[in-house]
């Protein structure tokens, strides 16, 4: 079965060394523990390659053709990855992370380094000529940033008419520190409105604490979120109720969180998409009728994530005109039994719920092909 190419806005390309383990801390201590040290090491640009370059394959053979990353703090090693998704072809949104308080001393910038390397970097990639790769401002989130980067990064999206992407609303620890920096101020959404940071080219991850008034701000700005279930289960104390976000008009995106979440398979977020709405509606106090099943979560995977990003006009769907973005799913290849009753709405329901990249024969982006299982596929001419 042939189908829109998958879009995960969410996901953190240098943690891709740890995906699997890590998953015994909160939020905050994980960070410490786990994440820092790990992004830090990629200071050095060709263990950033490694990494970098298994992210997009395993990424590719999972039939992620588009991806926003977060990468790291590094200018050079995050040039490196912008250069090595140009050549394996794959759709790739990457932002040098900001963030200049509340990390360690061997990862960490001030503030003037955090503004001038993501300058840097976003004229770096856009000197790429890449029409697949795109620089993203990238504030790791509110804890991490000054209120003076927040405004600088804010002013420089502006200014490059650039895509933004953050964390929002995660979980309960970083929403308590935020509250004792800010005391003044109501959320992590009316810091980032504060700061310029919420337009239509930005998606926040997460936002699973948002109240009906940050809801609101973000419809009035058009921002998306990227909603990451299985990362939520880990960390963020509750549940993203996406069916009720859906339908007061928040625009909605699917994404994997890798490593927070374990699975770099969009496959896999649809599924606990399902899950995390159904065990919602479980344990509601009141029964709704509301209603995300797998079709939803497929169309969030797809057309949700091009919204989020803007690109609905090129990709997203299989229609006529649009760029072939696309996966070849084959349930044969092992895992998925197909009877002669079955529909082909139930074999897409199948793939989706019991695929995995076994399943991924072939994948294109942009009419050309990227992967293909069992072979390698080289890309000579890089767009
Ligand atoms: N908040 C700040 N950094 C991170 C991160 O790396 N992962 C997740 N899930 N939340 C974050
Ligand atoms: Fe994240």
């Amino acid at each position: 079965m042939l189908v829109p190419g998958f879009i995960d806005t969410h996901i953190h390309a240098p943690q891709y060394s740890y995906t699997g383990t890590a998953t015994d801390l909160p939020l905050m201590d994980w960070l410490q523990k786990y994440t820092f040290p790990a992004e830090s090491s990629l200071r050095d640009v060709e263990t950033a390659k490694r990494v970098y370059s298994s992210v997009i394959d395993r990424t590719l053979r999972n039939g992620t053709t588009c991806a926003l990353y977060f990468a790291t703090i590094h200018l050079q090693s995050c040039i490196a990855f912008a250069e090595l998704a140009a050549s394996r072809g794959q759709r790739a949104y990457i932002g040098k992370v900001c963030m200049d308080s509340l990390a360690p001393a061997d990862y960490i910038e001030s503030t003037e380094e955090s503004l001038e390397s993501t300058e840097r970097f976003i004229q770096s990639v856009r000197g790429l000529g890449s029409e697949l790769v795109h620089p993203v401002v990238t504030p790791r989130f509110i804890p991490s940033c000054s209120m003076e980067l927040l405004n600088g990064l804010g002013a420089l999206a502006d200014r490059y008419d650039c895509h933004v992407q953050s964390h929002i609303s995660e979980s309960l620890d970083e929403i308590a520190m935020v509250k004792s920096r800010y005391p003044h101020l109501k959320s992590d959404t009316t810091i980032f409105d504060t700061c310029g940071l919420l337009h239509d080219k930005t998606i926040m991850a997460h936002g699973v604490h948002l109240d009906d008034e940050d809801l609101r701000t973000l419809r009035q700005r058009g921002t998306s979120i990227s909603h990451c279930p299985l990362s939520n289960f880990f960390f963020a104390d509750g549940v993203l109720p996406t069916a009720k976000i859906v339908a007061l008009g928040n625009k909605v995106a699917l994404g994997t969180d890798v490593a927070g979440g374990y699975s770099p398979s969009m496959l896999n977020s649809m599924r606990n998409a399902v899950i995390a709405h159904q065990v919602t509606r479980n344990f509601a106090p009141i029964k709704s009728d509301e209603l995300l099943d797998w079709r939803h979560a497929f169309h969030l995977a797809t057309m949700g994530g091009a919204k989020a990003l803007g690109i609905e006009g090129q990709v997203g769907t299989l229609e006529a005109g649009k760029s072939f973005d696309a996966v070849l799913l084959d349930a044969a290849r092992g895992g998925i039994d197909v009877w002669d009753s079955d529909s082909s709405m139930h074999l897409l329901e199948k793939l989706i719920n019991l695929g995995s990249e076994v399943n991924v024969a072939m994948v294109w982006v942009k009419g050309r092909l990227v992967h293909k299982q069992g072979e390698a596929v080289l890309i000579d001419d890089p767009v």
